[in-house]
């Protein structure tokens, strides 16, 4: 062996030579970096950022409760009560009164046997899916299921098997392939897609899965709180809540916190409890975050129509304004009556990553802040303006959001328009 296949491999390496380095250095000395932007106020419909006022439309906070002064209140409660922090496992030193409440409501909110929760979404998905599923099991995913979804299949072993986003045909193919792996199957798909904002055809994907005996988990981060008439996601919009096996949501959208959880079959959950490592070993989330998200639970089972419907009224007012605007607003989907779905996220077709690196920019320092979705968030050539929105939101600030992004949109004649 020669001295130069001796040298050991820097692990650091990466860190140095990664394939966006160049675009990030070029980005951020001249000052276009998109990402860790500075918040120095409550992130409410208008925020300070970096001195500066802005209207904030890149926000999860999506019935606006994280500026609620009962929802404050409760996270100090809880902060006085049980202290800054649990320092420890929810196995051992880290359940409190506040997270058996907050399961017992979750359970009775999404008609389930039992609820359980996780110190953040992430982890939910996780350590749900790293846990029931097994190298000799087969997963069946949307390629637009968010991140955290295929780091739990990465976790179990079990054979990932993708399909192009909503395509039910690709769906049935996988579901046929699966049948001849001779493992358990799970189909894993989001209620409604974060990047692209887009409904998940659940009637389809539901029959489908029945048809072919395999498990269905739904990921409702971004419908809870926000879709159905109690806002318990879109299963409970499509009416198949009895017929989804698991659903996941997550405290850090509409439920004005940090936190997730997996609602689902008393034995599934109580295996979670003693099997999922990413439940196990990870410290507790601290008082105030699981205060905080019961109170908002609360609200939203109490006041929830009124806040959603004007949530769901600002997004269908946002995505008209843009549509107006000539832009190419990424299609929602449609409910069970052919009509046009709504979802608190309206992204808008930008396509080349430097480009829409560029339009975030140019609308920043307008007073706009959005969410810039480049590759690998999105595929390769279709980078979003992601634009989302909140029920505190007023008409004059989406106004004054559609005359900004109007007047500098003219600067890129390249943009994609409505077809
Ligand atoms: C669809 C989806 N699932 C899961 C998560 C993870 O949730 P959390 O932010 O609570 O970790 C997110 C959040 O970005 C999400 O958008």
């Amino acid at each position: 062996m020669t001295e130069a296949a001796r040298a050991p491999v820097d692990v650091f390496a990466k860190a140095r030579n990664h394939d966006r380095r160049e675009q990030l250095e070029a980005a951020r000395e001249q000052d276009l970096l998109p990402y860790f932007r500075v918040l120095t106020s409550e992130a409410g419909p208008v925020v300070e950022m970096e001195g500066r006022e802005t209207i904030m439309l890149g926000s999860n906070n999506y019935l606006g409760l994280t500026g609620d002064e009962r929802v404050k209140q409760a996270a100090r409660d809880a902060l006085e009560a049980y202290g800054t922090g649990l320092t420890g496992s929810r196995l051992l030193n880290g359940t409190t009164p506040l997270h058996l409440e907050l399961e017992r409501e979750l359970a009775e909110w999404m008609g389930t046997e039992q609820a359980i929760v996780f110190t953040t979404g992430h982890q939910a998905n996780v350590g749900c899916i790293g846990t029931i599923l097994g190298p000799s099991d087969t997963v069946i995913c949307d390629s637009a299921d968010h991140a955290s979804i295929l780091d739990g299949c990465k976790l179990s072993g079990a054979r990932l098997r993708p399909f192009r986003h909503n395509r039910m045909a690709k769906l049935e193919r996988m579901l046929e392939r699966a049948a001849d792996d001779g493992g358990g199957v799970l189909v894993i798909v989001d209620g409604v897609f974060s990047m692209e904002g887009d409904l998940c055809d659940l009637p389809a994907v539901v029959e489908l899965s029945e048809r072919h005996g395999a498990r269905l988990m739904v990921d409702e981060a971004h419908a809870v709180g926000v879709l159905g008439a109690r806002g318990a996601g879109a299963s409970e919009l499509f009416g198949l809540e009895d017929r989804v096996d698991l659903r996941m949501g997550t405290f850090s959208k509409s439920l004005a916190s940090c936190g997730g959880f997996i609602a689902g079959p008393a034995e599934v959950i109580d295996y979670l409890r003693i099997a999922s490592r990413p439940f196990i070993f990870t410290a507790s989330a601290v008082p105030a975050a699981v205060g905080a998200a019961l109170a908002a639970l609360r609200i939203i089972r109490a006041e929830g129509p009124e806040l959603m419907g004007r949530l769901l009224d600002n997004a269908r007012y946002l995505r008209r304004g843009l549509h107006d605007l000539g832009l190419a607003v990424v299609e929602p989907g449609s409910l069970p009556d052919g009509s046009e779905a709504t979802t608190p996220v309206v992204p808008v077709v930008v396509g080349e990553d430097w480009q829409a690196v560029l339009l975030w920019k140019a609308l920043f320092d307008a007073g706009v802040y959005t969410n810039v979705a480049i590759h690998p968030a999105v595929p390769p050539g279709g980078a979003l303006l992601r634009t989302s929105l909140m029920a505190t939101h007023e008409r004059s600030h989406l106004d004054r959001a559609l005359e900004i992004i109007g007047r500098t949109v003219e600067a890129f004649p390249e943009l994609p328009r409505q077809g």
